[in-house]
């Protein structure tokens, strides 16, 4: 049963858009993710695949630099939608990604064709994680 929650309707409405303008001619397999900021903006970004295949760069990896580069540091949800017919998790690559800017209160949101249906922390996705404090423990 998909989310009936208002905001999180927007966040599948903005990843689907997204990931409509995906660049995917290689694997045909087209991504969207949206960002809900702590300030309550939205950030989206596709995956975008290149000739040179290792260049892609993953749908939640353009939406999180959306997000730093309108200044913001803190993602309080995300959304990712693919064109998969299964709901599909982000990549090992992008939960390191959401980690660097995820709190314990982040709500990870996969979608599948009629909305939001799973939901994780950034903990049940990335347990025994690394991060910044790592750096600090020289
Ligand atoms: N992809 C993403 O955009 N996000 C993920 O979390 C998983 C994979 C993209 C990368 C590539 O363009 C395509 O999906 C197939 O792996």
């Amino acid at each position: 049963m998909a989310s009936t929650d208002p905001m999180q309707q927007t966040l599948y409405r903005a990843a689907l858009s997204a990931m409509q303008n995906a660049h995917a001619p290689y694997s045909r397999f087209k991504v969207g993710a949206a960002v809900l900021d702590t300030q309550g903006n939205i950030h989206i970004g596709c995956n975008v695949e290149n000739a040179a295949y290792p260049e892609g760069i993953c749908a939640e990896a353009n939406a999180i630099g959306a997000m730093v580069s309108a200044g913001e540091s803190e993602i309080k949800q995300i959304c990712i939608v693919s064109s998969a017919a299964k709901a599909v998790p982000p990549c090992g690559g992008c939960r390191q990604k959401i980690h660097e800017f995820a709190s314990s209160d982040t709500d990870i949101l996969i979608c599948g064709k009629e909305g939001v249906e799973q939901h994780f922390s950034i903990k049940e996705l990335l347990p025994a994680s690394f991060g910044a404090e790592n750096l600090r423990d020289l």
